[in-house]
């Protein structure tokens, strides 16, 4: 029986086995507490060995860290913050860890160091409540797109295509790195390769989760997406989950709704089904801001945040829009923007963080951006200069969701891969659903740790992920 569950049992001194790895060992003239957590929830479930019960010997073993396996009677606990404890008949030590050894002392540890044992880092109680809020996230995903009506669509990791055309690749071969075959030319003969062709870890299901969309009517896709951009910030993993939805017969407003309404769902979700990890996470949040500014610190505790985006409308917008707000804010006026505002400009995080944090305090929506900044596969407006995108922008995130409107025209899609240089044979396969029964169609991508970092509180995207990827770190 998992500890999550023996803490919610009636105490009738029933025996009972609880297993998992010691946090603390208090030890006075007659008795021991033994501190003992499992992973299954926050709290830990307390042991009391009396005087004789166990040998000097097995006690000496039973340290922070170690992993054992308690038998004894559940009993009422006299202690504050717990119902039940377990009065120890015996206890088996599975393994030891050398407290000399042992990296996870019961004391605080920085985030930093702790990114360094990543391997261990999950038995503290901020990681082991980020990783039960991450499965949480990941459960109300698909409950959501289940209970709606969509197919989960499983598409390629390995792929020839470029979705966003960016760039952003790591390449995936057989060849011999240092003496590649080569054509005639000179060239890397890829024909040699595996594949027979060029690959690369996709950068984003979207266009294998279009095709979907054209026979399914609703599809998403969860799965890990790479990119090796050289962003060393603490919203960019090199390695990250991406969840995409795909609709046919949705337009941009429908994309709209349908992000609000399940970002809200999931949030919702982890608010209802993990109180105890995020009660803890706030309260963690709250330490942590005490070492800030005051003007840093955040009005709102995590729990108010959550639950201010989920029963607030999120702010719908333009981007010609907001870039007037932006040349009209006292922050462009009095040169507080590092990088310059002017219509076509990319809007970097500082531009998107000021609009909802300091502007409309809440999440935001910007839609319909210029088509050079954007990629090939939106779908052009009527006045040919902007496209039909949105990208949902959170307090603290920044974009936590990109997506649009797909060109659903042929020749205009046709138009516009010429124009951005992607090759025609490299992507026919997507071309002809345009050819063939195309219809309007809407989706999105949300970042899936940017989710989990705005439910946790936590401020580096490396902290809620179980082993992150970021440039010159793999380690684990
Ligand atoms: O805006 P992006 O690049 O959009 C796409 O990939 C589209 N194909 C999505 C679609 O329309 N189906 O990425 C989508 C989201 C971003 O808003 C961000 O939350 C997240 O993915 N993201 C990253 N998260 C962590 N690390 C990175 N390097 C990320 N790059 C994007
Ligand atoms: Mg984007």
């Amino acid at each position: 029986m998992q500890i999550k569950e023996i803490l919610g049992l009636t105490p009738t001194q029933q025996s009972i086995v609880v297993k998992g790895w010691v946090r603390t060992k208090r030890v006075s003239s007659s008795v021991a507490f033994i501190a003992i957590n499992d992973g299954s929830t926050i709290h830990n479930i307390q042991a009391v060995v009396s005087e004789g019960t166990v040998s000097e010997e097995t006690l000496k073993l039973v340290t922070t860290g170690s992993c054992i396996a308690v038998t004894g009677k559940l009993i009422a606990s006299q202690g504050q913050g717990q119902n039940v404890e377990v009065e120890v008949v015996s206890i088996e030590v599975y393994g030891t860890a050398d407290p000399e050894k042992y990296p996870l002392q019961p004391k605080k540890h920085s985030l930093e160091f702790l990114r360094e044992i990543a391997h261990l880092r999950p038995r503290t109680n901020t990681f082991s409540a980020i990783l039960r809020v991450r499965h949480a996230l990941a459960y109300a995903i698909h409950t959501y797109f289940n209970n709606n009506g969509f197919f989960y669509l499983h598409t390629p990791i390995i792929t020839g295509s470029d979705a966003e055309g960016a760039g952003e690749m790591f390449r995936v071969t057989t060849l011999d790195p240092i003496n590649p075959p080569l054509t005639e030319e000179g060239k890397v003969d890829y024909k040699e390769d595996f594949f027979g062709k060029e690959t690369n870890l996709t950068v984003s299901g979207q266009l294998e989760g279009e095709l979907g969309a054209m026979a399914l009517s609703k599809v998403y896709t969860f799965g890990p997406t790479f990119r090796a951009e050289n962003s060393n910030t603490t919203r960019h993993l090199a390695e990250f989950w991406m969840i995409e939805p795909e609709v046919a017969f949705n337009e941009l407003v429908d994309n709209m709704d349908l992000a609000e309404d399940f970002t809200k769902f999931c949030i919702k979700y982890a608010l209802d089904h993990c109180a105890d990890d995020i009660a803890f996470l706030e309260k963690r949040l709250i330490e942590e801001e005490k070492n800030k500014k005051k003007e840093e610190q955040s009005e709102l505790s995590l729990s108010e945040k959550l639950r201010f985006v989920t029963e607030n409308e999120f702010e719908r917008l333009t981007y010609t829009e907001a870039i007037d707000i932006l040349l009209n804010s006292k922050a462009h006026k009095n040169g507080k923007f590092v990088y310059p505002v002017e219509w076509g400009i990319d809007l970097q995080s500082e531009h998107e963080r000021y609009l909802v944090e300091k502007h409309f305090k809440k999440p935001v929506i910007l839609t319909n951006y210029p088509k050079d900044i954007k990629a090939f596969y939106m779908k052009l407006d009527e006045d040919g200069k902007t496209v039909r995108a949105m990208d949902v922008l959170f307090p603290g995130i920044g974009e936590i969701i990109g997506g649009s409107q797909r060109e659903d025209d042929y020749a205009k899609l046709l138009q516009r891969t010429k124009e951005v240089g992607i090759e025609e044979e490299s992507i026919w396969w997507y071309l002809e659903t345009r050819q063939f029964g195309s219809a309007p169609h809407a989706g999105f991508g949300l970042g899936f740790e940017r989710l989990v970092l705005f439910v946790t509180g936590m401020s580096n995207i490396r902290d809620v992920i179980p082993f992150p990827r970021t440039p010159k770190t793999a380690e684990f």
